[in-house]
Parts: structure tokens; C-alpha cells; sequence
């Protein structure tokens, strides 16, 4: 009894149990959150917060045996599974997504990105292997992910699709020359989360794309601390943005703030 209680104040904590399924015994509802790139900086605090908020949380990295923090939170919490996956091995996407395909999952969070580094994207001595392997990450696998989870996602009850993109893939905010490899891949994905929000919503399902703004975790080594702002507040913020999710909003680039950025 004690646990179907706890379950119905997670799922209420969480904004999604109706009233219908509160009446229906034996059917508490708890949300599932998938979370790419789960192993540290935004992904793990996804996880931590998610996890706090009695979600079940399916937490993928591509090396698992190596992700301590995010072992201990699972060792506290059973309800976090932790999965192996590189987003940009299609093999392991495709057989990870047959494995939950008899399971909802109400939030799919495309997190894992990467910059590049500014060193191999200056002009005139551009690494195009790198670019190839910016897009590969950050454009290509969420897709990727999205289309092979999209089952999943549309059997749940809050059908939300999230991409962690960047106000470096505005197109109309960009006033500098830095991280081309990184821009054009987070431009790109802000496109296709727009086309997935339109090709979903009949389906009842939404997308969001969100900007995290300076994040102080390994993506931003080398910038000043005082520029950054913590993990902790900045996923405090962003799920909010994900609990306001809904068809009529869908497709929406937003800031940590709530407020639309341009494209
Ligand atoms: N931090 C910021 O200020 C900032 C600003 C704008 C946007 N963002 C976006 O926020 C997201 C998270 O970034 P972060 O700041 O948390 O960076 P981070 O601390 O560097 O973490 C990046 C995560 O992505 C994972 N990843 C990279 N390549 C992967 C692959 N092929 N398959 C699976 N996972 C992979 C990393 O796993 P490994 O440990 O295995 O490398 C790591 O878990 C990114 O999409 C980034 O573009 C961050």
C-alpha cells in the first residue's frame, strides 16, 4: 500500500497522473525517462533530478563500466537502469530500441553532443574528420535515436521528445566565426526537431529543443567558472520547460529561461 502511494506521489510530482488512472487499482503510473549521454555534466543530472522526482530512468552511455557516478545513483535507486549505447552506432541504437519496444517512454532526452574543440575547427585549418564526427553525434544519432525510440515514446502517456540543442545552432544570433562544426550540427538538429514535431503531432506526441545556456561541465573546459552556471540550477530549469510540453506548443526552441530563441 505504502508503495502504490509513493508511485501515485511520483507520477503527481511528475504533472501527468489523471484523476482516471488515480481510481484504477493496481494501475499507478510511474514516467519513464530516457536519457542519452547519462554518465556526467547535464545528461547525470537529468538522471539525478528525474530519479528524485520518483521517475524510472533508462540511463545510457557508451561505456557503462566506466560511469561511477552514475553506477552509485543506480546503486541507490533502483529505478534507474543503466544502459550501454553509443548514439552513433545505429546497431546498438536499433537493438536497444527492439529491447523497450513493449515499453512506454514518456521523455526522451537527446542529450549526448559534443564541440569538437575549437582548435579543429579554426578556418583555414579545418579537420573535416571532425566535423563528420560533430555531425555524426550531434545531428545524425538524435535523429537516429528518435526515430528508432518513436514507438516506445508514442505508447506512453506524455509522448515528449527532447533535443538539448544550443543558441549556437540560431542561425540568426550567431555575430562571431567560433565552433562552425558545432553551430551547423546543433542548426541542423534544430531542423529536424522541428520536421519530427510536425510529423508526430497527429500522433499526439511533442518535441522540444532547449537551449542550456553556459553549463559548467566538461563541454565548456577552459571557460571562466564565473561565466558558467551549475548543472544542478540549469536542469532545475529545463524540466520544467519539459513538464509544460504539449502538441499545441510543439516544436518550440526555447532558452533554460522559457523564452523562445530564434532560428
Ligand atoms: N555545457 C554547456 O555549456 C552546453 C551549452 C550548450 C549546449 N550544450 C549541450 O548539452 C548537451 C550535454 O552537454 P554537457 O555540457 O553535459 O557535456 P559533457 O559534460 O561533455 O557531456 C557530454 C555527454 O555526451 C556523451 N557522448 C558524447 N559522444 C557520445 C556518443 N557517441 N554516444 C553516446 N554518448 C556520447 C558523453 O559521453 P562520454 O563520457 O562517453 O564521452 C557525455 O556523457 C550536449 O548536447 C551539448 O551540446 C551544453
Amino acid at each position: 500500500m505504502f508503495a502504490r502511494v509513493m508511485m501515485l506521489v511520483a507520477g503527481l510530482a511528475m504533472g501527468m497522473t489523471t484523476m482516471a488512472e488515480e481510481a484504477t487499482p493496481g494501475t499507478a503510473y510511474v514516467p519513464t525517462v530516457m536519457v542519452t549521454g547519462a554518465n556526467r555534466g547535464i545528461g547525470l543530472e537529468f538522471v539525478r533530478q528525474y530519479a528524485e522526482r520518483g521517475a524510472r530512468v533508462i540511463a545510457t552511455a557508451r561505456d557503462p563500466a566506466g560511469a561511477q557516478e552514475l553506477n552509485a545513483l543506480a546503486a541507490a535507486n533502483p529505478r534507474i537502469i543503466v544502459e550501454r549505447l553509443d548514439v552513433t552506432d545505429f546497431a546498438q541504437v536499433d537493438a536497444l530500441a527492439a529491447r523497450y519496444a513493449d515499453q512506454p517512454i514518456d521523455v526522451l532526452i537527446n542529450n549526448a553532443g559534443i564541440s569538437g574543440g575549437m582548435q579543429k575547427q579554426m578556418y583555414g585549418r579545418m579537420d573535416y574528420a571532425v566535423f563528420e564526427e560533430v555531425l555524426r553525434v550531434n545531428t545524425i544519432a538524435p535523429l537516429k535515436v528518435t526515430e528508432a525510440f518513436t514507438p516506445s515514446v508514442l505508447a506512453s502517456q506524455q509522448k515528449r521528445i527532447v533535443a538539448i540543442s544550443s543558441s549556437e545552432g540560431s542561425v540568426s544570433m550567431v555575430d562571431s566565426s567560433r565552433l562552425p562544426f558545432m553551430r551547423a550540427s546543433k542548426a541542423a538538429l534544430n531542423m529536424e526537431m522541428r520536421n519530427v514535431a510536425f510529423q508526430l503531432k497527429p500522433k499526439g506526441a511533442s518535441v522540444r529543443i532547449l537551449n542550456p545556456g553556459l553549463v559548467d561541465t566538461d563541454f565548456m573546459k577552459g571557460l571562466p567558472k564565473r561565466m558558467l552556471r551549475p548543472t544542478a540550477t540549469v536542469v532545475g530549469e529545463l524540466i520544467p520547460l519539459i513538464d509544460a510540453m504539449s502538441v499545441e506548443n510543439t516544436g518550440s526552441f526555447l532558452g533554460y529561461d522559457g523564452k523562445e530563441l530564434p532560428w
